[in-house]
């Protein structure tokens, strides 16, 4: 129970750090979430990460959002790995109306808190880009107590980054290239993401260091020719993931690129803390 208090004031003292940079620099990372599809109609504009929405008075009611980054909105407080629901869409000074109003209760992005092209990794518990998340923007040797807890990544930027087995950049390594790149008005955001460690090529839970650059000929995608997906995962193009994902029984992903489509999710749950590197 002592270790979760601190795990809670640890997220806390990140988050206000953020509110205070996000004001500090220019950015060009925002959400604007309405409640109806009209365009005109009211919205709420975040910048920073907000884990419950009851707090902006727009739990489970978002039914369209404009925005610049990589956001994600999960169907739980806490972004939750008990989140049922997940969308995540990629813009530059973009739209998207929803069919119909979302659950979503909680909300975050992806990415550098600084600025929105810098290079920055985001490594989180749980799959689907779920839980309690390890970010950083240099070499980590060690991921402390996200050390063999990783179960899925983003980066953004310019630079690969490589993900390692091994304490200190040993061990099995991949190389993630930001082969996404979102435009609008003439800006630029470059990033990729893989919802499962399966996918990058990796085992679940076994990432313990990550290092700018690409320092391996293991490249992502193409290691996929020699990784085991297991019999439930259909993959239709390995280079794009522009088709549907089927992951074991628990998990439906659909267009992975754009993040867009609900996710089905797991079932473990841990929520709140964030880690700087
Ligand atoms: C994009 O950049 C080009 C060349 O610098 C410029 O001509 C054009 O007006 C810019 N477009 C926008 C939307 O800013
Ligand atoms: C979210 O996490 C915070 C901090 O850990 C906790 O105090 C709060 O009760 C959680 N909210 C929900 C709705 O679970």
């Amino acid at each position: 129970m002592g270790a979760y208090v601190h795990l809670c004031l640890s997220f806390l003292a990140v988050i206000s750090n953020y509110n205070v940079q996000a004001f500090d620099i220019p950015d060009l990372r925002y959400l604007k979430a309405y409640i109806s599809d009209d365009p005109d109609g009211p919205y709420h504009e975040f910048l920073d990460y907000s884990p419950d929405l009851r707090d902006q008075g727009l739990d489970n009611s978002i039914k369209r959002v404009c925005l610049t980054g990589i956001w994600f909105l999960y169907s739980d407080y806490n972004y939750s790995e008990e989140s049922t629901e997940l969308w995540g869409p990629v813009r530059v000074n973009g739209c998207l109306d929803f069919e119909l109003t979302l659950s979503t209760s909680s909300l975050r992005y992806a990415g550098s808190p600084y600025h929105l092209d810098d290079s920055y990794y985001n490594l989180y518990e749980g799959i689907n880009y779920c839980g309690r998340e390890f970010r950083g923007n240099t070499n980590a040797d060690s991921l402390l107590e996200f050390d063999l807890r990783v179960s899925s990544v983003i980066i953004c930027g310019q630079s690969p980054w490589t993900f390692f087995t091994g304490l200190q950049f040993t061990g099995e390594a991949v190389c993630l290239y930001p082969a996404n790149i979102a435009t609008g008005n003439n800006i630029s955001l470059h990033w990729n993401g893989l919802p499962t460690m399966e996918l990058l090529g990796l085992p679940d839970n076994s990432i313990r260091s990550v290092a700018k650059g690409c320092l391996t000929d293991n490249v992502y995608p193409n290691n996929h020719l020699q990784v085991e997906l297991g019999d439930a995962v259909e993959l239709g193009d390995a280079v794009e993931l522009r088709d549907a994902v089927k992951l074991g029984d628990a998990v439906e992903l659909e267009d992975a690129v754009e993040l867009e489509n609900a996710v089905k999710l797991g079932d473990a749950v841990e929520i709140g803390d964030a880690v700087e590197h």
